[in-house]
């Protein structure tokens, strides 16, 4: 087990990156670049079919040798070995964080209670593949007779926002026939919509919640259910069109769900960490299990470069620690993810569940208020979009937050010159935010239009950018199967690394158990009338105005 470590911020590692931080403070990247011709190679990595090129950060030859001993200093090595051998590290909840063992070759061991996990997960794979190829032969049908065509996902958070992203990331790929889509909010007009779309007697509804506790996916899951008996379905007939993945086994029975439709989950399997297992259900029937195995097979070369590169060439060590030194030294409060990929739109959807439910924290493992920053607001969106919205903040705004831009060498689809267009708009953002643009330069750009020196003087100061805003830029080939795994593990482990070295359990999510709790009684009060007169003004105000009192 992880032992107490020191307080984080009176290590002499951290000192060391404070006392660096004033040097390199008002160093620009400009200089950085032209006195270090060779800075993209010396901070470039491969990893698992990604590039990352870190070179446009605020760092110099010693900064990685100083974040790479904090992270030595944080245990890092320790902790990382205690996640991938099944050690209880969430310890709010007595449980291994054990997604990496979902990808997990099938020959190893990894043991949760003195039991290898690994013939369970191999022998759900197998499952999933026989459900899978069921569906696409057509031998799972309605209860008309009708072969599947449509595959409903009901589910919320973890249990929704990555099989989305990775359906949608590897479009390309999706095998016709089948039609997924999902619902997730307990606004009706998401299910509204979907199952206007949707036939009843060709429909299978996947309810998708690890806990089978959660009220949007139950209510939606019961209005599912209603929808097909008052299509004609019959109660014995609901077991054809209804499976869940849960690790509440008994509550999908109480449901209605037959024993055999239920897949597992394990209380090892945090729900933003769950796409790899059969939560990715509907990855696999929209894709195939063929492409859903190369997603994990992606995600297992990024576990093995993780748990094996030096932490100075790691990949994730790496753009985690770039992370720290932004947060906790440069006070950054956000981090934007920007996906130079169409299909790749809901990746910052996904990353910033993964990265603000773990890290959102406020108190380290051992329960005492931190003294320090943690997980920033991960946002983000598409680019070239972005260009034309966003991104005047982060040129000229007063924030500073750091960016990865994400792109692949080639497009699945190359329409005319596209792609190296869309390339190009890539570089030169993140040129435009290391170089930004002089005072100096702006007033000669401004004469060369032949404006006057009043005007020169009145617009300059509005045409500088002041450059110098860090940012990674991740490269691959293409958008496949096992590039999506390995981005998606590289975030995940980017994640944990964080919560290391800011002492957090990434694991838990208490924060978001306190408005489920206050719902209850308001839903109750909303319907009977408001009962409890100690309630605060604002909450009984907007209250009434729902009974129209
Ligand atoms: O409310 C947050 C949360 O607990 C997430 O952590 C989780 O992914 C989501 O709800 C859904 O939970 P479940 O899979 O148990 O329905």
């Amino acid at each position: 087990m992880v032992q107490v470590r020191p307080p984080l911020t009176r290590t002499p590692e951290w000192q060391a990156l404070r006392d660096h931080q004033a040097r390199l403070a008002n160093v620009h990247m400009r200089t950085l670049f032209r006195e270090d011709r060779e800075r993209f190679h010396r901070f470039s990595l491969t990893a698992a079919g990604l590039q990352l090129d870190y070179s446009k950060n605020r760092i110099d030859r010693t900064t990685p040798e100083l974040l790479a001993a904090l992270a030595t200093a944080c245990r890092l090595p320790e902790a990382r070995e205690a996640m991938f051998t099944g050690e209880a590290i969430n310890n709010t909840e007595h449980r291994p964080a054990l997604h990496t063992a979902l990808r997990a070759a099938p020959d190893q061991d990894i043991r949760v209670d003195g039991t290898n996990i690994v013939p369970e997960i191999q022998a759900t794979l197998d499952r999933m593949e026989s459900f899978v190829g069921q569906v696409h032969r057509g031998e799972r049908t309605g209860y008309r007779g009708d072969r599947m065509t449509d595959v409903v996902s009901i589910g919320i958070g973890g249990s929704y926002l990555g099989p989305r992203m990775m359906t949608e990331a590897l479009t390309p790929y999706t095998r016709d026939g089948i039609r997924c889509h999902y619902v997730a909010n307990i606004d009706g007009t998401d299910i509204s919509e979907v199952l206007a779309s949707v036939r009843p007697e060709s429909t299978l509804f996947l309810v998708q919640s690890k806990s089978f506790g959660t009220q949007e996916t139950l209510e939606n899951s019961q209005l599912a259910r209603q929808w097909l008996l008052d299509a004609g379905a019959t109660e014995a007939d609901l077991a054809r069109h209804f499976v869940a993945v849960t690790a509440n086994a008994d509550a999908a029975h109480r449901f209605g769900i037959a024993e055999e439709a239920v897949f597992p989950m394990w209380d090892w399997v945090g729900g933003r960490y769950s796409l790899w297992s059969a939560i990715g259900l509907p990855i696999a029937l929209t894709l195939g299990m063929d492409n859903f195995r190369r997603i994990l097979t992606g995600a297992r070369a990024m576990d093995e470069h993780f748990r094996e590169a030096p932490l100075p060439e790691n990949m994730p060590v790496v753009m985690a620690m770039l992370g720290i030194w932004y947060v906790n030294f440069w006070h950054a409060d956000t981090h934007a993810v920007l996906t130079y990929d169409e299909y790749l739109k809901e990746l910052p959807a996904h990353l910033q569940q993964l990265d603000m439910e773990s890290n959102g924290k406020r108190v380290d493992r051992e329960g005492h208020a931190v003294d320090y920053a943690t997980g920033p607001v991960i946002w983000g969106g598409v680019g070239a979009n972005g260009q034309h919205a966003y991104h005047q903040l982060l040129h000229q705004g007063t924030v500073l937050s750091p960016a990865d831009f994400i792109i692949p060498l080639k497009s699945h689809n190359p329409v005319a010159s596209h792609h190296a267009t869309l390339f190009a708009n890539c570089l030169s953002q993140s040129q435009a935010l290391m170089q930004g643009k002089t005072e100096a330069e702006a007033r000669k750009e401004l004469e060369a239009q032949g404006l006057t020196a009043e005007e020169v003087d009145k617009l300059a100061p509005h045409k500088v950018i002041p450059g110098n805003k860090p940012s990674n830029t991740l490269v691959f080939d293409k958008a496949t199967p096992e590039v999506m795994g390995a981005l998606v593990a590289l975030y995940e482990h980017r994640t944990f690394v964080q919560g290391v070295i800011w002492n957090l359990n990434s694991f838990d999510q208490w924060g978001v158990e306190l408005g489920k709790q206050l719902g209850k009684p308001i839903l109750q009060q909303l319907g009977d009338g408001i009962s409890d007169e100690a309630l605060d003004s604002s909450t009984v105000g907007l209250m009434r105005l729902f009974r129209g009192e």
